[in-house]
């Protein structure tokens, strides 16, 4: 099944987007136009990474931030680059754009935690 998470217009740019599916928790990061979709997962704890509904960037938008222990991530790769997890890295998920439309393939979805 083909899962529509948004419009790209519906992130703001150097922003963040997260959706709750039944099948667990996705998190899209716009930068530069660019669509980086991840689980919300952080590798540290395996918790949600936002402290806040789609609050996911840094103050200054240039890194994604887990809220738990205070991780930094690469947008672009998912990479850790400071804090406890340094070094591992965001579990990407593939996505395809239909007339600027995020679309998934759910059977692409890895074995998702259960939300909550
Ligand atoms: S759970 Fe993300 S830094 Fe600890």
């Amino acid at each position: 099944m083909v899962i529509t998470l948004c419009h790209t217009d519906d992130i703001p740019e150097a922003g963040a987007r997260g959706f709750n599916l039944p099948q667990g928790k996705l998190f899209a990061v716009k930068k530069r136009k660019n669509i980086f979709l991840y689980l919300n997962r952080c590798p540290h704890l395996g918790l949600p990474l936002e402290w806040e509904d789609n609050a996911f960037m840094d103050a200054e938008g240039l890194y994604i931030k887990c809220a738990n222990h205070g991780a930094f991530f690469e947008p672009e790769s998912g990479e850790c680059i400071q804090g406890p997890c340094l070094g591992d890295s965001l579990w990407s998920i593939d996505y395809h754009l239909e007339n600027g439309q995020i679309l998934i393939d759910e059977a692409e979805l890895p074995a998702l935690p259960s939300p909550g």
